[in-house]
């Protein structure tokens, strides 16, 4: 299969490379197997060979697929509802209750899932990583409905075996840990019939925060991610209310309850660690482990913003999370927004209170560039997804079709009405075309989307 036209990627933190008139090929499994400018010996030779061309018309551009790092699938029945409550008590008014309830009716489970699935899809999302709920068959049909959607999700099932809902929490932490690991099992047993380049959902370790799980639990999950090769994904140093309760009731911080339990891996995903400093930024960075920025939930549940230039700069993986319902979209633009716009209040808050004339200083601030890399790139490399999230022969091809003008007319598509197209050469795609799209662009704009290589979205 061959494609040509327009593609955009960020191959490093920073840059955004716009390709003009590529020319793009995937093999049987949905690997990129050549992707040159149409100019080239090679490229010349696979477009004389006749093979079917799809051609990505002017005005419209191919760029990878978005990655959430953090979302809690449930909670969609309540998203943009209950934000008035600090964290501990938003999870017990509202989202314990809300989990519950899914556990109890998969028809309602199976039609929220269904429903977040589409959205997912409609805001360019191709990989996922999910928190569930605690009951093992609600998460086998989260499993289910992500692969029936083509969406490459990492499934969690919540271990918590101490919870401030009687109703909702493991019975011991005997319980909790053989329930995780036959969820492990099921969730893989689900698409092993498939061949391996077309299984999507994965399962992954999820004890939800250290304030639901007993040391006992931790350790566990430790050993079975180890002795199962599993992911793990948990809440890290998210709130004020948080931290506290696990100062007071742990006598710890909360950094040191998962090392200790050997949490930290590679394989493990923490989101927020809002109140992380340096010097645990290079401690995860030396472990391996990556984080989820969620800077809207953080807006809400951290009181203070989440040192992200620091983070990268210690060499943490980072990608963005939109922690529905923590959360209110489930559209990774409004993170990277986000993402720009509390770094920008970072930054100034440290002009204005700085006595360090040092111009050299490192600016907090990041810019739309560095943010399309982390909900892109940044997001594949902390999933360790190989090549995803950037074009390159040997990567899967999990991309996304956006339009964002007609060059007949000359006008902007959906939302980029204002596209100054008559002072642009020939109309050509720019960095301030792709620019404002970053920033005004929405679903309208969005055609087209692929998860290796299957086509998942196709609209007009
Ligand atoms: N910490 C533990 N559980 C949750 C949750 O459901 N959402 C958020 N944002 N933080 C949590
Ligand atoms: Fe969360």
């Amino acid at each position: 299969m061959l494609f040509r036209g327009d593609f955009v990627h960020t191959p490093t933190l920073g840059t955004v490379e716009i390709l003009e008139d590529y020319l793009l090929s995937l093999d049987e499994k949905g690997f990129i197997s050549h992707f040159e400018s149409t100019n080239t010996v090679d490229s010349l030779r696979l477009l004389g060979k006749g093979s079917p061309t799809t051609e990505i018309p002017k005005g419209s551009f191919v760029m990878p697929s978005f990655c959430d790092l953090h979302l809690h699938a449930p909670q969609f029945l309540y998203q943009g509802n209950g934000l008035d409550l600090p964290l501990m008590q938003w999870l017990e008014n509202y989202t314990f209750k809300a989990e519950e309830k899914l556990d109890a009716d998969p028809m309602l489970a199976k039609r929220v899932y269904t429903q977040l699935a589409n959205r997912l899809i409609e805001a360019g999302t191709g990989s996922v990583l999910l928190f569930g709920t605690i009951k093992t068959e609600t998460n086998l049909i989260l499993a289910e409905v992500m692969q029936e959607a083509g969406i490459r999700a990492f499934v969690g099932k919540l271990s918590m075996d101490i919870s401030s809902r009687p109703t909702y929490v493991e019975v011991s932490a005997e319980a909790s840990l053989s329930a995780a690991s036959s969820f492990a099992d099921q969730c893989r047993l689900l698409v092993s019939h498939l061949p391996p380049s077309e299984r999507r959902v994965e399962p992954v370790l999820t004890p939800r925060f250290v304030p639901t799980c007993s040391d006992e639990v931790l350790s566990g999950l430790g050993e079975l991610s180890e002795s199962k090769d599993l992911r793990i994904q948990s809440h890290l140093a998210e709130a004020h209310d948080q931290v506290e309760w696990v100062r007071s009731t742990r006598g710890a911080e909360d950094i040191d309850v998962f090392d200790r339990n050997h949490l930290l891996t590679p394989r493990t995903v923490q989101a927020h660690c809002t109140f992380l400093g340096s010097p645990d930024f290079t401690r995860l960075s030396s472990k391996g482990t990556s984080i989820a920025h969620c800077p809207l939930s953080n807006a809400y549940f951290s009181a203070k913003p989440f040192p992200l230039r620091e983070a990268l700069q210690e060499g943490v993986k980072v990608g963005l999370g939109t922690d529905i319902a923590g959360g209110y979209s489930v559209d990774i633009m409004n993170a990277m927004r986000n993402a720009v716009m509390v770094s920008r209040m970072r930054e100034g808050s440290r002009i204005m209170t700085t006595t360090d004339t040092n111009t050299q200083s490192t600016n907090l601030a990041i810019d739309w560039k560095e943010s399309l890399y982390l909900a892109t790139r940044g997001g594949a490399i902390a999933l360790d997804l190989p090549g995803t999230g950037v074009f390159k022969v040997g990567s899967s091809f999990d991309a996304q079709q956006l339009r964002i003008f007609y060059p007949e007319s000359g006008k902007g598509v959906g939302p980029l009405d204002f596209l100054d197209l008559e002072t642009n050469d020939s109309k050509r795609l720019n960095h301030e075309m792709v620019e404002k799209w970053w920033c005004n662009g929405d679903t309208r704009n969005r055609i087209l989307m692929w998860v290796q290589g299957r086509v998942v979205l196709s609209r007009n």
